[in-house]
């Protein structure tokens, strides 16, 4: 299997069937699949990075959802919906920042709501309808943020990015990543720096594997070389994908992202986060309200495995950080290009009002 567009599924039917997740704890050494037949599975598939990236979150906590009701199919509705109740908390207490993951949720819940009058049978059926929309929409949005991303960096010769945002982290070709795709499929010669994106090293271990899969050239810098490669004018964008957006465009993403933002700005480099309308959380203002996670000290001390800190080394190990709303150039999303980023013109792209 050489096609990361499948990194999320659903296999089989509501009944009986499961959500199979490429690990990608194991790339790029080894592609192996994870079929996910409880809702444990699936939650410790999210908590361990498994699966990951915003959107792919989403769409597995979707399919999670009918895992984890299965079990009360033959239930009477009041159980089954106890239990849809419990399995939707259980999900969203796995990994707290990216807003797909509540998102998704929530539309399962009210999916489950407006179609309560169903036995459990044929509602099982409804909420796997409801979660293959999601994977398709998903998939059609990524596919429209290529597009839309595709005339502000045609022109680069190279761009760079971070952690991964590709047809790993979606249930398409990406975010960020499909914006590169559409300059590299007009471009063939568009380099790519991919950060390694220290601790868990999504941009090495991933998008590298994704990028050299598609033939698109990449070269691997680690974290701390950005600045310079910048310097240097190896690049003439910065393009990354996001984990939440609030209503002013305050963006968290991957821990780096704000430096990235930081150095792009001094370089006089453009900015680009890349997101579909799911990401986005109008009910917060600012970045300050986002909560990061926070996760163990031994992705530094013993990252893969290897101690490479002295026994007991204090460390503070956040997996987010946001790139402030001014720092950004525009948000490119499935519906167009948001720019300015102001609070006005996300909601009006959104179609929300101010
Ligand atoms: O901790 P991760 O690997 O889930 O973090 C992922 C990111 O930060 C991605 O950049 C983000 O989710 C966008 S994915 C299209």
């Amino acid at each position: 299997m050489t096609n990361p567009n499948t990194a999320v599924s659903w296999v089989g039917n509501a009944d009986a069937g499961h959500l199979r997740l490429i690990d990608q704890t194991l790339l790029p050494v080894e592609l192996q699949f994870l079929d996910c037949t409880t809702v444990e599975i699936v939650w410790e598939a999210i908590k361990s990075l498994r699966v990951r990236g915003a959107p792919a979150i989403g769409v597995a906590a979707a399919y999670g959802v009918i895992v984890g009701c299965q079990t009360e199919r033959d239930s009477d509705p009041a159980r089954f919906e106890t239990r849809l109740r419990y399995v939707i908390d259980y999900l969203a207490g796995s990994r707290p920042t990216a807003v797909n993951l509540f998102w998704a949720l929530d539309r399962m819940q009210k999916t489950a709501a407006a179609n309560a009058n169903l036995a459990p049978p044929a509602l099982l059926d409804r909420l796997l309808v409801e979660a293959r929309k999601i994977e398709d929409e998903d998939r059609e949005m990524c596919l429209a943020i290529g597009q839309h991303g595709l005339p502000l960096v045609k022109d680069c010769a190279g761009i760079l990015t971070h952690c991964n945002t590709g047809g790993l982290a979606t249930a398409g070709d990406g975010t960020a990543l499909a914006v590169i795709f559409a300059a590299a499929r007009l471009n063939p010669q568009v380099q790519i720096y991919a950060d390694e994106t220290r601790p868990l090293l999504q941009g090495a271990r991933l998008t590298a594997w994704e990028l050299m899969q598609r033939n698109v050239p990449v070269t691997l810098i680690c974290d701390s070389m950005a600045g310079w490669v910048m310097k240097e004018g190896r690049v003439q964008a910065v393009i990354v994908g996001a984990d939440r957006i609030a209503a002013n465009g305050d963006s968290a993403n991957k821990i780096g992202t704000y430096s990235l933002s930081m150095l792009a700005k001094a370089h006089g480099i453009p900015f680009y986060v890349a997101a579909p309308s799911s990401t986005f959380d109008l009910s917060i203002e600012h970045g300050g309200q986002i909560p990061i996670e926070e996760r163990i000290s031994t992705e530094i001390t013993h990252g893969f495995g290897r101690q490479t800190a002295p026994d007991g080394c204090r460390t503070y190990n956040p997996a987010f950080d946001v790139a402030p709303a001014t720092h950004i150039t525009a948000l490119i999303t499935e519906k167009g290009v948001i720019q300015p980023v102001t609070t006005a013109n996300i909601r009006s792209m959104l179609g929300e009002a101010v």
